[in-house]
């Protein structure tokens, strides 16, 4: 099954909930937009393609579910949503991306069932779409891979954070299945520990060689010469820098000093044509994040709290970002860039 998707036969969104992974493989029924923000916001749907998806059947679910009586309270009801659901994570464009591209599309309907129609259709090609682009991702990343690479990759950049395939893990999975023997060192990216509950379960799933170690780590590992190349993804690309999970960046200095190539593998879906470094928005999670594991509390509750999800990393600390369209180099011509997306 696919990380997230429409069900035709139950009319709702069904996904994954991967705040319960690896421990169960727990599939949710979302007939309601605010569970859906709810789950985006508890990350039980994560990772930037999949809130794309997530988003585009947001606003599907919206106009299914919508009881206004002319086309124009719909679409009023449809904006609404979308301003609740592009705001429930700010630093990831995807969301936004996806949630427009339906409403877009919904605008163009002449009738209740027709915006209904319109915007399912789209939020279901956009998902289609993901599946595919993320196969071209893979290819296109598949060709700087070299056969016994150690890949270091940070968070969960797999299956689980799009629709199927993956974008960094896409890249990995691309080159084995093209005979390579790719090996992966996956951090355990705290505090919600995406590395070590999403990807070396999705990875083990698939039989392809994963390390865990702890963020802290990254920093003895590299030194000690066993990583060949950084591939991570990606929740929004500016001119000037790369944003994704925080520790990211520093990933990105150790490739630096170490001389090891930093790829980031997104959609073109990714790019923010529109913003510069300074004016993206950074989330900053619940405190409780970090004061609790799980159940259990691992730190004084009164203690003050700094938890940013995402970090920017500077364009010159990027050797390469994979997209379906191609592998661009640093400095980037977003001129060039915005005519292919
Ligand atoms: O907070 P998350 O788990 O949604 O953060 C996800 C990441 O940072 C991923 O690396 C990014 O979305 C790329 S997913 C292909």
């Amino acid at each position: 099954m696919r990380t997230i998707d429409w069900s035709d036969d139950k009319n709702c969104i069904v996904f994954v909930d991967q705040t319960k992974l690896p421990l169960a493989r727990h599939i949710v029924e979302c007939g309601d937009v605010d569970a859906l923000v709810e789950a985006i916001r508890s990350l039980s749907v994560r990772g930037a393609p999949a809130l794309g998806a997530a988003g585009a059947f947001g606003i599907a679910l919206a106009a299914q579910t919508s009881k206004a009586k002319s086309p124009m309270d719909l679409i009023q009801e449809l904006e609404d949503a979308a301003e609740i659901l592009r705001n429930t994570r700010p630093t990831a464009i995807n969301l936004s991306w996806g949630v427009d591209s339906v409403l877009r599309k919904a605008k163009t309907g002449h009738s209740i069932t027709h915006i209904r129609e319109l915007a399912l259709g789209e939020a279901k090609a956009i998902a289609d779409e993901d599946v595919e682009i993320c196969k071209k991702i893979g290819v296109n990343g598949a060709k700087l891979l070299e056969d016994g690479d150690v890949v270091l990759t940070h968070c969960n950049a797999g299956r689980m954070a799009c629709v199927d395939w993956g974008t960094a893990l896409g890249v990995v999975r691309s080159a084995i299945e093209g005979g390579k023997r790719i090996k992966v060192i996956a951090t355990e990216t705290r505090p919600l520990n995406q590395g070590s509950r999403i990807t070396a379960w999705e990875l083990l799933q698939d039989n392809i060689p994963v390390t865990l170690i702890t963020d802290s780590m990254i920093g003895h590992v590299i030194k000690s010469g066993t990583v060949d190349k950084i591939l991570v993804g990606a929740d929004r690309i500016v001119e000037d820098a790369v944003f994704n999970k925080i520790g990211t960046y520093t990933l990105s200095v150790m490739a630096k000093e170490h001389k090891i190539p930093f790829y980031v593998a997104a959609p073109m879906s990714t790019f923010d044509f529109k913003k510069r470094a300074s004016d993206v928005e950074i989330e900053e999670r619940d405190p409780q994040e970090l004061k609790y594991f799980g159940d259990e509390q691992i730190a004084p509750l009164g203690v003050k709290v700094y938890n940013p999800a995402f970090d920017a990393t500077p364009m010159e600390n990027v050797t390469a970002i994979i997209t379906e369209r191609g592998v661009f180099y640093p400095p980037l011509s977003f001129e060039e860039l915005k005519e292919l997306k």
